[in-house]
């Protein structure tokens, strides 16, 4: 069914603003750019020209236009909450790039102003769109592995930053920029909302302030536990696995590309006595054979969605939305407990900075 398309105002022409917003609504015949912001004079103009949208020198001058219906927010991230508030409070949809906010309770004041608004909050959360998360989700649902006891994501590089992203002031660091993606779907992976959380922020390569090394242990209500390790801080000789799902009687094993899963089927398993007399205690484990079954899957083929598509249905068809701001909410939640835990990072120039 043909709709009349989206009138998009993207605010920060930068990485995210030009490189995932503009790329993707330039080409969806669902959407129009009409309006573009940044302070960035030759940037505005230039981008402008090449879409055939209005340049505007700031987010006040592009609310003024009438014609924008929907605000992309993709400026840098301490500034999110403030922008998106604005273009609530005047009365359009927003699409707020992660993270959504810096703490909890601007997360909450801004939820409450899009429900008071009768306006829509997108949080682009884009990678619960993704295959290779989708490709998790169907793994697990289908039982092979067992329940779940444990998950474990891990992406590390050795390499150095310097732009605001380093910088706490701009709501820079891995944790606000990087973890809210994979956290973000561990934390729909548990089941169940954190219950304890534990964080690790280090400052050791990259210019700036902020922390460019971030481990996360979580507990989920429901027993389950997730780690997380992201850093541009480790030089390793070969690749861990991205993803390790744990079930009770299987494992995934996930480069991002390929999953492999090693599980048995408990029902075919012999029985396990357990032998609680010490005296006759001969080996560590039990010599037996697992009916064990291996598996390789193909990450791309699990059916993935796109974020631009449920923003179109949301507010074209009156669809649900897939992202909800109560949803990211926990995340926030999350990444409060996360901070709190955390040890101070250590100043600049400090041995430990
Ligand atoms: N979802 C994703 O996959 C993804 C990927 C990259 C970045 N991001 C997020 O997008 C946001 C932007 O990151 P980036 O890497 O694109 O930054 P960037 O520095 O590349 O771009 C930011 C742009 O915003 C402009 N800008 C600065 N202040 C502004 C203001 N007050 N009003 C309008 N424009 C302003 C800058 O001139 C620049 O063009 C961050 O919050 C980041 O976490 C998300």
């Amino acid at each position: 069914m043909d709709i009349e398309p989206l009138r998009y105002g993207i605010v920060g022409l930068g990485r995210a603003g030009v490189g995932i917003h503009l790329r993707q609504l330039k080409q969806r015949p669902d959407a129009e750019i009409v309006a573009v912001c940044d302070p960035l004079a030759d940037r505005r103009q230039r981008i402008a020209e090449e879409v055939g949208a209005l340049a505007c020198d700031s987010l006040a001058a592009l609310l003024a236009r009438d014609e924008v219906e929907v605000v992309v927010v993709a400026t840098p991230s301490h500034t999110h909450v403030a922008d998106a508030s604005a273009a609530l409070a005047a009365g359009r949809h927003v699409v707020v790039e992660k993270p959504l906010a810096l703490t909890l309770s601007e997360a909450d004041e801004l939820i409450r102003l899009a429900r008071h608004s009768g306006r829509r909050l997108f949080v682009h959360q884009n990678y619960r769109f993704h295959k290779d998360f989708q490709h998790l989700r169907q793994v697990i649902d289908s039982g092979v592995l067992g329940p779940i006891f444990h998950v474990k994501f891990y992406a590390v590089r050795y390499a150095r930053r310097n732009d605001w992203q380093t910088l706490i002031r701009y709501g820079g660091g891995n944790l606000n920029n990087k973890a809210t993606h994979p956290l973000d779907q561990v934390l729909q992976l548990l089941g169940a909302p954190v219950a304890s959380a534990f964080g690790d922020l280090q400052h050791i390569a990259s210019a700036g302030d902020a922390e460019d090394h971030v481990k996360i242990v979580l507990r989920a209500e429901n027993g389950i536990t997730a780690e997380l390790e992201l850093s541009d801080a480790q030089a390793l000789p070969f690749s861990y696995p991205k993803w390790i799902v744990c079930g009770h009687h299987g494992t995934l094993c996930s480069d991002g590309t390929t999953s492999t899963l090693r599980y048995y089927d408990p029902a075919q398993a012999p029985p396990l006595a357990l032998e609680p007399d010490t005296a006759a205690t001969v080996g560590f484990t039990v010599k037996e054979e697992l009916p064990w079954r291996e598996r390789t899957l193909n990450v791309d083929d699990a059916a993935g969605g796109n974020f631009y598509d449920n923003v179109a249905d949301v507010l074209r068809r009156g669809g649900e939305m897939v992202v909800s701001p109560e949803s990211v909410r926990e995340m926030m939640r999350v990444l409060d407990l996360i901070r709190a835990s955390a040890a101070p990072l250590a100043p600049v120039g400090s041995a430990g900075g």
